[in-house]
């Protein structure tokens, strides 16, 4: 834990409710304005409201980040934000931690992000990727993004673990009935 962080009162880190999707869009739609990240509808919150961690400062919401599992093989960290006056005492850190702790739990060997801070997550061991080495996210989400055409975005990855899981090939399909 950075020593910044160690000198705040109370800092708690927990899972999201449904309680907490105000604070996060208030959050992450702020920051989109200022086109710092991407920004998030009600519905994408909602329905994705088990990715998220919450930081609480004292009680108040401090930051949140989303861990959302795209594939067999790879997970996402996504809407990862502190609020404006809680940047840089390392609860950028703790999330993005907890959410890398997450997904070496649920097996996963990779985790990936695509940032316009890429010195936030090279400190967190990811490293710079090409985006056409993530075709399920660019298949997925970023058809359906404005910045498709023109995405300005980094995109970064860590390895948890260097033998990969299985990948979409060599996963079952159900059968027709
Ligand atoms: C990026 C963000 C989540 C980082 O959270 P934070 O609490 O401010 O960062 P931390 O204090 O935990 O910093 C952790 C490390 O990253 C580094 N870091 C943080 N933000 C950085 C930045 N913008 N540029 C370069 N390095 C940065 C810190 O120096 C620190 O390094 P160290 O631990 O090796 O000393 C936060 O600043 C934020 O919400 N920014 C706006 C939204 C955003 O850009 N989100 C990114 C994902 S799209």
């Amino acid at each position: 834990m950075a020593e910044e962080t160690r000198n705040l009162n109370a800092v708690q880190l927990r899972k999201a409710t449904v309680l907490d999707a105000n604070a996060i869009l208030g959050l992450v739609n702020q920051l989109a304005l200022e086109q710092i990240m991407l920004p998030r509808s009600p519905a994408s919150v909602l329905e994705n409201i088990r990715d998220f961690v919450i930081v609480e400062v004292d009680g108040e919401f401090a930051g949140c980040g989303a861990l959302h599992v795209c594939w067999s093989d790879m997970a996402e960290i996504r809407s990862i934000a502190v609020s404006p006056a809680r940047q840089g005492l390392g609860l950028g850190r703790m999330m993005a931690e907890e959410m890398i702790r997450e997904a070496e739990a649920l097996g996963l060997p990779r985790v990936f992000a695509f940032t316009y801070v890429p010195e936030f997550f090279h400190r967190m061991g990811f490293d710079v990727v090409e985006h056409a080495s993530l075709p399920h996210k660019v298949f997925n989400d970023c058809l359906n993004c404005p910045k498709y055409q023109a995405c300005d975005e980094i995109a970064v990855m860590k390895i948890l673990k260097e033998d990969a899981l299985p990948t979409l090939s060599s996963l079952p399909m159900p059968k027709r009935p």
